[in-house]
């Protein structure tokens, strides 16, 4: 399912948004960032390791700090980098048509 977001230049590099992406009466919150490298990433956007919305984060290069414990995840594997989370986020992916960003969950 793939869901448009609205235009790309809404998240200025370095910054994040959060979504909310709704399938079969489900919803859940996905964080779409802007990393360093110019391109779009998206994850879940609730930490694995408690409750902190990772959109809420510091993006450096391709990596998002949680704002509350401070674990790190790779915003294009979702790998969780370091403590106290030990739990990999859930990726989606994301592209940008003619200007606008596509997330495909
Ligand atoms: S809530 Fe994210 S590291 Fe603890």
């Amino acid at each position: 399912m793939s869901y448009t977001v609205g235009p790309a230049a809404q998240i200025p590099e370095g910054e994040a948004l959060r979504v909310e992406a709704e399938q079969s009466g489900a919803s859940e919150d996905i964080a779409i960032f802007h990393a360093e490298d110019g391109n779009f990433y998206a994850l879940q956007d609730e930490c694995t390791h408690e409750v902190a919305s990772l959109s809420d984060g510091w993006i450096e290069d391709c990596e998002v700090e949680c704002p509350l414990h401070a674990s790190r995840f790779d915003l294009r594997t979702g790998k969780v980098l370091c403590l106290p989370a030990y739990v990999d986020a859930r990726t989606y992916k994301v592209e940008v048509v003619d200007g606008m960003l596509e997330l495909h969950f």
